[in-house]
């Protein structure tokens, strides 16, 4: 194996001379004690953690290990309520009783902010029979959480904080951007180093620190969640981006910041759309702190939703972005945009502040409702419970009081609206029904917007 034997055909080039497998000399990801071993302990050091292994599953593997390791069925979890489905998958498979935490809304731009650190404390003081905390910062969107301060009232409470940093990767190497989470106080961290460094999709990198964790069982639980055939490909390409970073980071850290503030100041002269920068983030919607790759421009009052901004950018400005929400659109810059791209995105956004600047549209879509604004779902039942559990298929709009089997999310970003065994409320149909008007993607909602329930 591989059966390719470097052999590409026409398609993938001599891309595949590099896809080996554990031959001698090779080492292998699941005992690591050669070349890999090697490239993890530079890949620890430049993160400054204890210990470091590769993932090549994602993020989602790295979330999926910790908390099935550092937990037994039965057990209680507390994570915040906007983790991403990989989290909620955890939940589910360990059989655990989920408590919540729930980010602040920023409402009047629609977003999801922090895990903020009374929140927490009062979480952890109404459950004292947690022993695990995971918590997302960043956020999709880009919003930090005070680490050092979560962690220390963890720690506090015997509690161990997983930090789902997948889109942190780059936190900690310039003081432009947040501090990192490794070095914080977090025992265990993931970066997704796909999504804002430069390796390819599917490679994360897992951090363990300090004395709570059971290494061990980490290393047991990736051991049954990853692939048995490690690509050597992605392995390599965790490496490199690694000796990217160590030898050109700073000098790319410098230009991305210098690139962001220029798209700062053109972004600044918007009439009507909105850039929502760390500044305005910061200091202005009270976050801890904020992620500049992540840049957010705001429809809120303009009438037009993310989604038309997001089409816009796209069809008639041949930008991708990231994702569209109800009354925002987000785009990722990373270290390997070019000025001419964030000079391209400014003049697109600028352009289209013109044309979005119709005040009689203002009255359309005027209350799209942001995540969890419509009020906490009320859990009657665990997941687990419920998963298996027979299904029948009713109209969103007659569900009401009844109790969902499956998670209903927007996608991306992956955060549950309604996670199963929570009762459907009318709030949430609301959402949900202007979220499908709107254009927004709602996964867990069939065509014929029916929802799966219980019973
Ligand atoms: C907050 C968050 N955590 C975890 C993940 C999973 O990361 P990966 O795609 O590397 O498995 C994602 C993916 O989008 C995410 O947004």
């Amino acid at each position: 194996m591989p059966g390719h034997k470097e052999n590409s055909g026409a398609f993938l080039g001599d891309v595949l001379k590099y896809d080996i497998t554990e031959i001698d000399g090779m080492d292998n990801l699941h005992d690591a004690s050669g070349v890999i071993l090697e490239s993890e302990r530079f890949a620890a050091d430049l993160y400054g953690s204890e210990e470091t292994h590769f993932l090549i599953n994602g993020s989602t593997v790295g979330i999926l290990s910790s908390i099935l390791a550092l937990t037994k069925p039965g057990d209680e979890i507390l994570i915040a309520r906007n983790c991403h489905k990989s989290v909620y998958n955890a939940v589910m498979v360990g059989r655990l009783k989920c408590r919540y935490v729930y980010p602040a809304v920023i409402d009047r731009y629609g977003l999801c902010g922090g895990i903020e650190n009374a929140a927490f404390r009062e979480a952890l003081k109404e459950y004292p029979g947690i022993r695990v905390a995971v918590i997302t910062s960043p956020t999709y969107d880009g919003i930090a959480s005070d680490i050092s301060a979560l962690a220390k009232e963890a720690h506090e409470h015997g509690v161990m904080l997983i930090v789902d940093a997948a889109h942190g990767a780059h936190f900690g190497f310039s003081k432009g951007f947040p501090g990192s989470a490794v070095k914080n106080g977090a025992d265990i961290v993931i970066n997704s180093v796909h999504k804002t460094l430069t390796a390819p999709t599917q490679t994360a990198l897992i951090h363990i620190n300090g004395p709570h964790v059971d290494r061990e069982a980490v290393g047991r639980m990736l051991r049954i969640y990853q692939s048995s055939s490690p690509s050597y490909l992605l392995m390599a390409g965790i490496d490199d981006c690694m000796s990217l970073i160590a030898g050109r980071g700073k000098e790319l850290f410098k230009q991305f910041l210098e690139n962001i503030g220029e798209f700062e100041t053109k972004a600044g002269r918007l009439k009507n759309l909105k850039y929502i920068g760390r500044n305005e983030l910061i200091k202005e919607c009270g976050v801890f702190d904020a992620d500049p790759c992540k840049v957010i421009i705001s429809t809120a009052g303009t009438g037009y939703t993310g989604r038309e901004l997001y089409d816009e950018l796209r069809n008639t400005y041949h930008i991708e972005p990231e994702m569209a929400a109800g009354t925002y659109c987000l785009l990722i810059m990373t270290i390997m945009d070019e000025k001419a791209d964030f000079d391209r995105v400014a003049y697109a956004v600028e352009c289209i502040d013109e044309k979005f600047s119709d005040r009689k549209a203002a009255e359309r879509y005027k209350d799209l409702m942001p995540a969890f604004s419509a009020g906490r779902p009320v859990q009657v039942m665990q997941a687990y419970e419920v998963a298996g559990a027979d299904r029948h298929y009713v109209n969103i709009k007659d569900a009401q009081g009844m109790i969902s089997v499956d998670y209903i999310m927007n996608y991306p970003p992956g955060i549950p609206l309604l996670v199963p065994g929570e009762r459907i409320d009318p709030g949430l149909i609301d959402k949900i029904l202007k979220d499908i008007d709107s254009g927004i993607n709602v996964m867990g909602i069939t065509k014929n917007k029916e929802a799966a329930v219980y019973g």
